[in-house]
């Protein structure tokens, strides 16, 4: 049994393949020529479980799919769901991110206040399903700072550390980003899920649960 990531994006993988054990076999729903629905759910929940159980449907194998964006306090949690497309389609960094100090113009330093918000969903073989939710608090400043990351990174003051999200090496960032912490939220289940069916194999036997119950 492997695990695929409803997901393209190798910087994901790489975070995921960090908190498995190193003999877990993922790949992407691109390495297998899968196309991912598209996200048209209200919650970063229901777009994580639309991919999650479209790729654990397609492949019979374990699925694990995240759904992230940011919300700013004063516009009323926008961006959300539609963080990467803000600007309109399609998706680009540089509009939304000027999009996005636009509509903040005006906003003093305390009400520009916001967070990166991000859920995991895990879904099985047999419709096991769970998810774990991540999140960090921060600012949106005036003007970018900081070269790395992607997205909204450079406008985003991480609250406690006087840097933006794009001036953090990469492994800064995955120990502390809204998805690392998502990701780690499941880790537990996720590795006794893969090892229910990997027992199954060894002795033959069905030896699964049939229900995992997990809310976190
Ligand atoms: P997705 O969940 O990967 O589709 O991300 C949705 C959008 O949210 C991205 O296109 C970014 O605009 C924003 N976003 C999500 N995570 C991050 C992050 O870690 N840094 C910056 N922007 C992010």
């Amino acid at each position: 049994m492997r695990i695929v990531l409803a997901s393209n994006n190798q910087g994901k993988l790489r975070e995921l393949k960090d908190l498995l054990s190193s003999d877990v076999e993922i790949m992407t729903a691109g390495e297998l020529g899968l196309e991912l629905p598209e996200e048209t759910g209200a919650t970063f929940e229901e777009n994580a479980f639309l991919k999650a159980h479209a790729i654990a449907e397609a492949t019979k194998q374990i699925a694990v799919a995240d759904d992230s964006g940011l919300e700013v306090d004063a516009l009323h949690g926008a961006p959300g769901v539609r963080s990467a497309r803000f600007a309109g389609e399609p998706s680009d960094d540089a509009r939304n991110n000027a999009l996005l100090l636009a509509k903040l113009t005006g906003v003093p330093a305390k009400q520009r206040t916001g967070r990166f918000q991000s859920v995991v969903a895990v879904v099985g073989p047999q419709g096991e399903a769970f998810s774990a939710h991540g999140s960090i608090e921060g600012e949106i400043l005036e003007e970018p700072r900081g070269s790395g990351g992607f997205g909204y990174d450079p406008l985003f003051l991480i609250d406690g550390y006087n840097r933006t999200m794009a001036e953090l090496s990469l492994d800064e960032k995955n120990a502390i980003s809204h998805r690392a912490r998502a990701f780690r939220g499941v880790v537990e289940h996720l590795t006794a899920l893969l090892n229910t069916y990997n027992d199954c194999r060894v002795d033959g036997t069905d030896n699964r649960r049939s229900h995992i119950e997990v809310e976190t």
